[in-house]
């Protein structure tokens, strides 16, 4: 992760791992969008640690092992995916290049790998679902509208998704002190101060006013359409969900949903247990990348006892803090049973849509396959607990 020189990062072709694409991406964007994605909860600590983490056990390889052709391949919630990872759920992509879920969704297909569709997507849940073969998950917030609920549940269903995965670690927002600090709401609002940031970003400006009107399709009420409501993420948690949910309530969703489920945001291995008790088919261990609570521990610190407490009985993905192929084959070697990343993909497409999604997982690819050779592994299920070693 440590960047050492200003490699003068400024196209494409410059980036040749997850950390170039950041840069870029801040080179791209208005500042109030980057730090929206790139920033986290109060000083950051936990975002950091979910990446440094992986610093603390080590690959140990077998060599003499013959490893021509390798099969990455995994079943993740009954869908078989040709890469151990997974595309997770994130709000409000068209605001961070207009080609938006759409990119993103065609990456996915043409790799093979599972998408999650934020509740906040910027593009319908109708549409994904007509233009996406692909494994797709519905990203589910839990809003105090429960006519809302249950139109959720509803489209996800007419759509075809393959899995409701229920987020449940922001029963209040965390402490974004950088979406403070911009000012960032959703659809932007241009104030005399953010203005500036905006305009000194021509191309992204230019998409976002002459391209198609940035919307929240799956949960913007009519009213909040007809008098055009900014909202900031903060407030968008504070007042639209519902801050009273607890484990009856997501019992209730898996039963009215009646198909694959999952919960993202497990962290203790108390909650896993539970999770696994109530019959989740995968559990996303993480902490929101760090913008939730910050000062909690990293997914991959904790994904060893949460993989031995739930014994199999639910599938263990680990979310958060993913950069580099070697991080997957670790979290693969520790018992998960895919890892899946926000940022990974999301610096990327804000750098450069469709083909830069394409670019950084055609990258983590090649991570992933390199690091399986060197390792002496020819498919996954050779990634076991003592191929690695903690310090
Ligand atoms: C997110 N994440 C997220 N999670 C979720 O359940 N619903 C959402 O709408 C969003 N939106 C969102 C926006 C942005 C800009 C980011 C960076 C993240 C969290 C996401 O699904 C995932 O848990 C983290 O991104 C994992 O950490 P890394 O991979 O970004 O380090
Ligand atoms: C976020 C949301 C929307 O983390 O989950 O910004």
């Amino acid at each position: 992760m440590s960047k050492k020189f200003d490699y003068g990062i400024r196209r494409l072709a410059d980036c040749q791992n997850i950390e170039d694409f950041r840069e870029l991406a801040r080179r791209k964007l208005p500042f109030p969008v980057y730090h929206y994605i790139d920033g986290a909860a109060d000083d950051e600590v936990t975002k950091d640690r979910n990446t440094v983490a992986f610093d603390d056990v080590d690959l140990v390889p077998n060599v003499l092992a013959g490893a021509e052709k390798v099969d990455a391949s995994v079943t993740v919630m009954g869908r078989k995916t040709t890469l151990p990872l997974m595309l997770s759920p994130t709000a409000l992509q068209r605001l961070f290049h207009w080609q938006g879920e759409r990119a993103v969704a065609a990456v996915a297909e043409k790799f093979g790998l599972w998408f999650g569709i934020s509740s906040l997507a910027s593009v319908s849940i109708e549409e994904i679902g007509a233009r996406f073969k692909g494994p797709k998950m519905l990203q589910y917030y839990y809003h105090k509208d429960k006519g809302l609920n249950a139109a959720l549940l509803e489209k996800a269903r007419a759509a075809n998704f393959d899995a409701v995965t229920l987020t449940v670690d922001t029963i209040v927002s965390g402490n974004r002190e950088r979406c403070k600090r911009t000012g960032f709401t959703t659809p932007p609002r241009f104030t005399p101060a953010s203005a500036l940031s905006y305009a000194i970003k021509p191309r992204w400006a230019l998409d976002y006013i002459f391209r198609e009107k940035f919307e929240l399709p799956n949960v913007a009420s009519p009213e909040d359409l007809a008098n055009n409501v900014s909202l900031s993420v903060q407030d968008y948690f504070n007042t639209r969900l519902d801050p009273s949910m607890g484990w009856k309530d997501a019992e209730q969703l898996r039963n009215d949903w009646g198909g694959t489920f999952c919960l993202k945001g497990i962290m203790s291995v108390e909650d896993a247990r539970r999770a696994a008790d109530m019959g989740c088919d995968a559990i996303m261990v993480s902490n929101h990348g760090g913008r939730q609570l910050d000062g909690s521990r990293s997914p991959f610190d904790q994904l060893d006892a949460i993989v031995q407490a739930v014994g199999g009985r639910c599938e263990v993905i680990l979310d958060g803090g993913v950069r580099r192929g070697t991080h997957v084959l670790k979290a693969l070697a520790t018992g998960a049973t895919a890892v899946s990343g926000g940022r990974l993909y999301l610096y990327a497409l804000a750098a450069a849509g469709e083909a830069g999604v394409d670019r950084a997982i055609t990258l983590l690819e090649e991570e992933i396959i390199r690091a399986m050779k060197l390792m002496g592994v020819t498919r996954i299920d050779q990634l076991t607990p003592d191929k690695i070693v903690r310090r």
